[in-house]
């Protein structure tokens, strides 16, 4: 079967990152070979541009003889649609979030697993050079015992992604949610895997934007205790105004890890492990790695490419689908959390997931999330 070819399911933004991850560097396993979209002149276009195979329908690539699909679509519909192409024996892999409900999550697992097919949600974090060496640091005790982790994404959203609600982006009917669920998914993706499970989470939600209510918000502080017992802030935004930032800060008996993404060098160590390279003092490691956009494109080429490597070996994905509920979970603890108005465990979240079930969250999420416009000016254009 080599090499694996992949049907792209959205020909957007993302599904441009993944075919521009294997332009420069190809990779034997993976080859992208057909494109479907709604929108008949987008998929035209779109499979022009990269020699792929256009499909008007979906259910004629799902015929066709391709291996896999990378699913790149709004939130909404990533349960239908792995379900559809599970059934139809394809390998799946498929953009974060999950699905925006615990629910979702689960029904897009029985079925994978049902049809016997490979599946991962495509977390680029999990697969960024930076990140796994940080991975790779922790598991051999370069910090010791994490008690304190703080996390912040800060990449400026096109305004109109908010202010239009005719626009996907950011509803809570289509979207999930807003930038919590949009980015802070990627976060608890990663610290989940640093610090294991959640115990309680403790969230402020805020609009900085006058944005319609279909719209979620567009910055969220989330604290968050580990069962661990380590503490960790994550802090998202889409209006802060800089260029893309990403950053990740560890702290552990033994050590400290520093990340930001926006640095060439995007990883600094302090530690007084007997391997570290500069013991007692701050080093930066030479990791793979490019500030933003360039980062999207290495990590998801290592990403595609394990997937790949999963189907040709009969393995399972590093990133597994539970990890990937488990993620989806944290953004929903969190918006309970700021439902309820106090911090929130997550036996709280996966009780109502057994009972009314979590979409009920997003009901009401509108009237907790604090309008903070008001007293704003706007001055970039
Ligand atoms: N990993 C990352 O850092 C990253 C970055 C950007 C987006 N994403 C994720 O990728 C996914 C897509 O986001 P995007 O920014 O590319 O969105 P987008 O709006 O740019 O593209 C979505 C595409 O899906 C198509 N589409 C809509 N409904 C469809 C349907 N029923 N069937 C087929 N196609 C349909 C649209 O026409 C559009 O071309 C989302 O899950 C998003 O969160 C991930």
């Amino acid at each position: 079967m080599v090499p694996v070819k992949f049907g792209i399911i959205g020909c957007g933004m993302a599904a441009r990152f993944h075919l521009m991850a294997f332009k420069k560097v190809p990779d034997a396993k993976v080859k992208f070979v057909a494109a479907h979209d709604i929108n008949e002149k987008a998929v035209k276009r779109f499979a022009r541009a990269h020699k792929l195979e256009p499909h008007v329908k979906l259910e004629d690539m799902l015929q066709s003889d391709i291996d896999a699909v990378l699913i790149s679509v709004p939130h909404y519909l990533h349960e239908s649609i792995t379900v559809a192409a599970a059934k139809a024996g394809k390998h799946v892999l498929c953009e974060k979030p999950m699905a925006s409900t615990l629910e979702g999550c689960d029904e897009m697992i029985s079925a994978t697993k049902k049809a016997g097919v490979k599946f991962m949600i495509a977390e680029n974090h999990r697969f960024l050079p930076a990140h796994v060496y940080m991975k790779e640091l922790i598991d051999k005790d370069f910090i010791g015992e994490i008690f304190l982790a703080r996390t912040y994404e800060g990449a400026f959203d096109e305004p109109e992604n908010f202010l239009n609600p005719d626009i996907w982006n950011f509803t809570y009917e289509k979207g999930g949610g807003g930038v919590a669920m949009d980015q802070g998914v990627h976060k608890f993706g990663l610290l989940n895997w640093f610090l294991g499970e959640i115990d309680l989470a403790q969230c402020w939600l805020g609009k900085s934007y006058d944005s319609p209510p279909n719209k979620g918000e567009d910055n969220a502080m989330m604290f968050v205790r580990y069962k661990c017992g380590a503490m960790a802030e994550i802090t998202v935004s889409s209006t802060s105004i800089h260029p893309p930032m990403n950053s990740t800060e560890l702290h552990g008996t033994k050590g400290s890890l520093f990340e930001d993404h926006s640095l060439d060098e995007p990883v600094r160590v302090f530690s007084s492990h007997p391997e570290a390279e500069k013991k007692g003092q701050y080093y930066r490691p030479s990791i793979q790695h490019a500030p933003f956009p360039k980062y999207y494109i290495i990590s998801a080429f290592h990403e595609d490419a394990h997937f790949a490597e999963c189907i040709l070996n009969d393995k399972e994905p590093e990133f597994t689908p539970e990890q990937a509920k488990e993620a989806v979970a944290g953004v929903l603890l969190c918006y309970l959390s700021a439902k309820n108005g106090r911090p929130t465990k997550m036996d709280e979240l996966k009780k109502l997931a057994k009972t009314e079930g979590t979409k009920e969250i997003l009901k009401g999420l509108p009237d907790v999330t604090q309008q903070n416009h008001e007293k704003l000016k706007w001055t970039w254009a």
